[in-house]
């Protein structure tokens, strides 16, 4: 059964205690704040279904917090109490993006009824949406993520290319795209019901590279216990991808120029000649001409494979595209491991977009990987990047103002909380003492801080939703 968190924001404590009650008491799971800068790091710690604010708090109105809520969650419900009503302002708010309003005094029942029916609507909505998006085509073609002219133009290549036999190069650096770019191809191709079958000519020994592409006989070598058919037969009817093809031996090198004149070939041992129907695509991040040059690859094969050749922009070239590609990156890691959406911080982005890159794509995807995993909020931040991206800058004086006081000291809070847990392997009660609170204030910091360990899975059954 689906549960709902609730965030409560209202300054008049026995009013914030009582309301909070009710909600905890109809299923619902209720963090409390009491001013807007609070909620704001509610917000930037948990996800939840909906806010529900007092109009006047002390440092602001209540409905200023709307479009940070809907910045780190988009689909949240906003809820909006007051005990001063009237039209014009209940007029404002819905126009604001409220999605209710409550007159104070509210009357109990009514409050969770509404708050429940609008809260199952707007789920069955967004598991309708989900549903869509899984159906509707990838929003970039071939799934290539970008906008910059290189990016563009290779798009354009793979479409005019894709449904040609000719043998295609594809050049670029180390995770820019190269196999990506190779499966586009294959998937845009007619052959695209056929096998797509990659082979790294880099990992292998010469022989066992030659028996895995063209297959063995038994016998043929000690170990050769059994025939075995090679990648090249496997992938007849489709598209074989060569990567790192500046690694094969002279030998090898030989016997691809054959495959690749004549689609013809012998398994390791055997005088029986294949023909094959394969379109092959070949990869590679060295200078195969300056190695033609000084003797290391042969001068007719790399003609031969010299037909269409593409290249792969390295990230750095590309840097107005780090935003996009770190968000729909960003969107995939979230969903693969089963957490709620993160969002980049201002100041990460900046930090994405001033670095070399020399890792490329791939490396800006494991960056991310590695934040998600490590963050304890929704937004991640500078601190959550590794090592390379040197100490995390100082921040602005005016930087440290808009963060608000509560969410700057959040950082060391959590700190010191997380060295007296660990100080007393975890026993609350010990760490309380240590850091002179009790063990309640303890567990409401440690909730509000995002260090429970099971925080999303303690919260009780919503009533009459689903
Ligand atoms: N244009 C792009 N849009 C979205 N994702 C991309 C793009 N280019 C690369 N990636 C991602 O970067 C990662 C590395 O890409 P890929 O494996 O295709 O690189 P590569 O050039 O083949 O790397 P290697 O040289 O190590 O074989 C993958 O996760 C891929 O999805
Ligand atoms: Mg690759």
């Amino acid at each position: 059964m689906k549960t709902a968190d609730i965030l409560l924001i209202e300054d008049d404590l026995n009013q914030c205690e009582s309301t909070a009650c009710l909600l905890e008491q109809a299923g619902f799971s209720t963090d409390t704040a009491h001013s807007c800068q609070q909620a704001q790091a509610c917000l930037d710690q948990h996800q939840y279904d909906a806010v529900i604010t007092d109009l006047n708090l002390p440092d602001g109105e209540g409905i200023q917090i709307l479009p940070h809520a809907r910045q780190v969650q988009p689909e949240i419900l906003f809820f909006v109490l007051t005990g001063d009503p009237s039209i014009p302002q209940a007029v404002k708010a819905m126009r604001k993006g409220v999605t209710d309003y409550f007159a104070k005094p509210f009357d109990d029942s009514e409050l969770i009824d509404r708050l429940s029916h609008t809260i199952a609507q707007s789920r069955q909505k967004r598991t309708l949406k989900t549903t869509e998006s899984r159906l509707s085509p990838h929003p970039y073609p071939n799934g290539l993520v970008g906008n910059a002219p290189s990016i563009q133009q290779l798009r354009r290549d793979i479409e005019s290319i894709a449904d040609s036999r000719s043998t295609v190069l594809i050049l670029g650096e180390s995770g820019t795209g190269k196999t990506l770019t190779a499966r586009a191809i294959h998937e845009q191709s007619s052959r695209r019901h056929g096998p797509f079958v990659e082979i790294d000519c880099g990992c292998l020994s010469d022989s066992l590279l030659e028996s895995e592409l063209f297959g063995h006989v038994a016998g043929s070598f000690t170990g050769a216990n059994q025939n075995r058919s090679g990648k090249f037969l496997l992938a007849d009817g489709g598209t074989i991808f060569l990567d790192e093809i500046g690694t094969a031996s002279n030998q090898l090198q030989r016997k691809l120029l054959r495959v690749l004149q004549e689609r013809q070939f012998e398994p390791v041992g055997s005088s029986k000649t294949h023909k094959v129907d394969v379109r092959v695509i070949l990869a590679t991040n060295q200078d195969l001409l300056e190695m033609v040059k000084h003797g290391t690859f042969r001068a007719d094969l790399y003609y031969r494979i010299n037909v269409i050749t593409l290249r792969q922009p390295p990230l750095r070239e590309r840097l107005p595209d780090i935003q996009n590609l770190a968000n729909f990156h960003l969107h995939r890691i979230c969903q693969d491991l089963e957490r709620p959406h993160c969002i980049l911080s201002p100041e990460l982005l900046e930090r994405l977009r001033q670095y070399e890159w020399p890792g490329n794509v791939r490396e800006l995807v494991n960056v991310l990987e590695r934040a998600v995993v490590l963050s304890r909020g929704r937004i991640l931040h500078e601190s959550d990047l590794p090592a390379e991206f040197g100490p995390v800058g100082d921040v602005p004086h005016a930087d440290l103002i808009s963060h608000g006081l509560r969410q700057v000291l959040m950082a060391p809070e959590r700190d010191l909380i997380e060295q007296a847990l660990r100080k007393h392997q975890g026993k609350r009660q010990a760490a309380a003492r240590e850091l002179g609170i009790d063990r309640t204030t303890l567990y409401k910091k440690m909730k509000r801080l995002g260090l429970l360990p099971s925080n999303r899975d303690t919260h009780v059954p919503l009533p009459n939703i689903d």
